[in-house]
């Protein structure tokens, strides 16, 4: 898991100004509300105080209120207000962690990390969100799984047909299954784009092409550890384009906001009938995805036999070891072991302006070239 990238944290209506709302993420509690313009702040949950936990107590005229001693955050994480000291000021330390927020695609994201805005890798552009020509259903799914896993599966061609037999399209040929996808290279990601064979007996119910004669074009490729693209155009005229946010709640526990686009079928009266094989799908994965061994990713590629058809899987590691490198991974069995001793948080940019903060930087494994070679590179297997 790693700080300095977009988060989803909850769906926008989830979040009001009235009742703070807890978010466990990354193996940090946040909090988030609204303040009295509506806008939605994202802040480390924990009172520098004496400890509590802010989203255990409210919401007033737009600050987080604790539910210990009643000391109130506004949205930039200040405390604005300590009741015990009457008119005085509070004291100058007495602020929390706020992250920068995004509102988009009907979910709030918030930048969980310490870079200057410039520096930040970018939320996903869904480029078909609000356009007249898509149909967009956000579901958000809860999986005993590490995100890295669920990734993976997000960005592996082969497993469709065996994990999702009823599926139909896309199904590669024999000979793209032996070959590696073409691997294209994004800013900060990988992407694989290719035609498919559709299958002739195809019982889907979500694909229009029963004939087998159309050829269209799918592929899945990813931005950051946790934000996952997979486009199946199967013609022209009826495409799916499916955006995955993944949000580590810790490193075995995932939640996933799943905005489902497609460009046909467009009237609300035929939403039903895209969702049930939709689920079903999601379902056969989180079926594979929750028994998996070991949880996390090895932490090197020879402790699995990767094929050429895992190029994918082999690109997002390497990319993981950048990031490894950047010095941005938590140091989760550390943060684990301390956790009854140490309140921490995830740094927020407001850190780089100011000191004096209580609560201390969440630990996170040393970067460096050591580290991006930590994961042994990949030599793929040939068969036997
Ligand atoms: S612990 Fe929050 S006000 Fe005392
Ligand atoms: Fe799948």
């Amino acid at each position: 898991m790693y700080i300095n990238f977009w988060y989803p944290i909850a769906r926008g209506e989830e979040i009001t100004d009235d009742k703070p709302l807890r978010v466990e993420l990354l193996g940090m509690p946040f909090v988030a509300f609204r303040d009295t313009a509506g806008n939605a702040h994202v802040l480390a949950d924990t009172c520098v105080h004496r400890g509590g936990s802010l989203s255990a107590g409210g919401v007033k005229d737009g600050r987080a209120i604790c539910p210990y001693h009643g000391w109130e955050y506004g949205g930039d994480g200040k405390c604005a207000r300590v009741p015990s000291l009457g008119d005085q000021k509070p004291p100058a330390r007495a602020k929390v962690d706020s992250y920068p927020v995004q509102e988009r695609y009907g979910i709030v994201f918030a930048f969980l990390g310490d870079l200057p805005e410039e520096e930040r890798p970018p939320l996903y552009e869904v480029p078909e969100y609000g356009d007249d020509g898509w149909k967009s259903q956000l579901y958000v799914f809860e999986l005993a799984c590490n995100y890295e896993r669920s990734m993976e599966n997000g960005l592996d061609p082969i497993h469709n047909e065996f994990v999702h037999p009823k599926q139909g399209a896309p199904m590669l040929s024999p000979e793209q299954m032996r070959k590696p996808p073409p691997v294209e290279e994004l800013p900060w990601g990988s992407k694989f784009y290719m035609p498919f064979p559709t299958k002739k007996d195809s019982n889907t119910e979500l694909t229009a092409v029963k004939t087998g004669k159309r050829v269209g074009a799918a592929g899945s490729w990813f931005q950051g550890p946790n934000q996952l693209v997979t486009w199946i155009d199967i013609s022209a005229e009826n495409a799916f384009h499916q955006y995955l946010f993944e949000a580590p709640v810790d490193d075995s526990n995932t939640r996933i906001f799943f905005l489902n686009m497609r460009s046909w079928l467009l009237e609300d009266e035929h939403d039903e009938r895209i969702e049930k094989p939709t689920l079903e799908i999601v379902h056969e994965d989180i079926g594979i995805l929750q028994r998996l061994r070991p949880i996390r990713t090895p932490t090197t590629n020879t402790r699995e036999i990767l094929l050429p058809s895992d190029a994918m899987v082999v690109r997002y590691r390497e990319w993981l070891s950048d990031w490894d490198a950047n010095g941005w991974r938590i140091d989760y069995k550390r943060l684990q072991a301390e956790n009854g001793d140490i309140a921490y948080a995830i740094p927020s940019p407001g850190r780089r302006d100011s000191g004096n903060w209580v609560l201390d930087t969440i630990p996170l494994k040393p970067g460096g070239e050591e580290a991006r070679k930590r994961r042994v590179s990949p030599k793929f297997s040939a068969a036997g």
